[in-house]
């Protein structure tokens, strides 16, 4: 993640079923632990950065219920580690749902396993269903403010635990902590590269203070400088930088036609709009300003562009929808405009990786936005 790539990309959502999509399309990634790990093979193979699976407890309904199925993503990423030997390998933990030190140790293991390759995502909780199994209610309020005491605790047992081979105590807001210790600690010092993907200014203000990449939203190109320029004056307060990457769906195909045509089978024709329903009102619950990635009728410069609605596009994800060049060009002004990386999905992964990194890499490569 430290690496000399100017422009990230990092595979996302690959552990659940559905991808990075509403769609109901048969084609659609159905999170089968063996296309799993040939995927994850086949990018680390090509150079791609990371890995990064989405932490979920219960699926979004409807008639696909994608997300339905979900590998748990610190025992997903001990496996992967083992298997592949190059790419950053992030695990995503729900703070109220792992105590600091239970995920200073697992995430200190999967660094050796990994050889100093591990991530961490932190997310504080959105979907008040899926937290409901585990006997806990999401405090839409103070959600950050305990991920903030999660962090410190988290940083500083990785920063000390295993080298003074001493303990301490933790009198907090969230938590009361005695003999806080743990060995081993992470490889990478003082504690692996951490990641977060709030919205709000809250969320915003906790990754200034406590992630190394911060993800956002990109609907419209011209949004970004704006949104980037905003993350980094509020890391800045703090005296620190944090990297803006965004979300990204891709469909790359040899002619536009063909891409734009995929997109709009699975993204509207094949759009699973009862699934969309669902998260909307979780969404709206946690955070009423969320739903404007919802309601959307030809909402980004791509759906405009072409006259069409994207239902079944996850919302948030930017379309990078072309042949390997209009793609390519598309990511060139991304990181013109400040971020410093995307995650990207297909709808079936593994069917659609291979054309993506023999074409677009490359690509990438000639326009000076990647070096590996
Ligand atoms: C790249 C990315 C990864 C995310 N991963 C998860 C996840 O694994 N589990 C989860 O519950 N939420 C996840 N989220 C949702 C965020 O944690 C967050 O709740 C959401 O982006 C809204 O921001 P806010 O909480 O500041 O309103 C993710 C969001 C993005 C963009």
């Amino acid at each position: 993640m430290f690496g000399p790539n100017p422009f990230k990309l990092g595979v996302f959502s690959a552990n659940c079923d559905g991808g990075l999509s509403m769609s109901k399309a048969p084609e659609r990634w159905r999170a089968d632990w063996r296309e799993i790990e040939q995927l994850a093979l086949l990018c680390d193979e090509a150079g791609i950065d990371f890995i990064l699976p989405v932490a979920k407890w219960a699926g979004y309904q409807g008639e696909a219920n994608n997300y339905g199925v979900s590998f748990e993503t610190l025992t997903h990423g001990a496996a992967l580690g083992a298997l592949t030997r190059r790419m950053a390998i992030f695990c995503t933990v729900h703070v109220p749902l792992m105590t600091p030190a239970f995920a200073a140790k697992a995430v200190a293991t999967v660094d050796h396993v990994t050889r100093g390759r591990v991530g961490l995502n932190i997310v504080c909780g959105w979907n008040q269903d899926e937290f409901d199994m585990h006997g806990v209610t999401i405090d839409a309020d103070r959600r950050y403010d305990q991920g903030l005491e999660w962090f410190r605790i988290f940083a500083r047992l990785l920063e000390t635990g295993g080298e003074t081979g001493g303990s301490f105590d933790w009198d907090g807001e969230f938590y009361r902590l005695r003999n806080l210790h743990t060995a081993p600690t992470s490889l990478q010092r003082p504690w692996p590269v951490i990641m977060s993907a709030g919205f709000s200014p809250k969320g915003r203000a906790f990754a200034g203070q406590a992630a190394d990449v911060l993800f956002t939203n990109v609907t419209e190109m011209d949004q970004v400088s704006t949104l980037v320029g905003d993350v980094h004056r509020t890391a800045a307060l703090y005296g620190r930088h944090v990297d803006v990457y965004t979300m990204a769906h891709i469909v790359c195909r040899p002619t536009r036609a063909e891409a734009e045509e995929f997109y709009y089978y699975f993204a509207e024709e094949m759009a699973d709009r009862a699934a969309l329903d669902y998260y909307k009102q979780q969404k709206g619950l946690i955070n009423p300003a969320d739903v404007r990635f919802v309601d959307r009728p030809l909402l980004t410069r791509f759906s405009r562009g072409t006259g069409r609605n994207y239902s079944g596009s996850y919302p948030g994800a930017y379309p990078l929808i072309g042949t390997p060049d209009d793609i390519t060009d598309q990511m060139v002004q991304m990181h013109a405009q400040g971020l410093a990386g995307a995650s990207i999905a297909f709808l079936d992964y593994l069917r659609e990786a291979p054309f993506f990194l023999g074409e677009v890499l490359p690509r990438m490569r000639r326009a000076g936005l990647r070096v590996a």
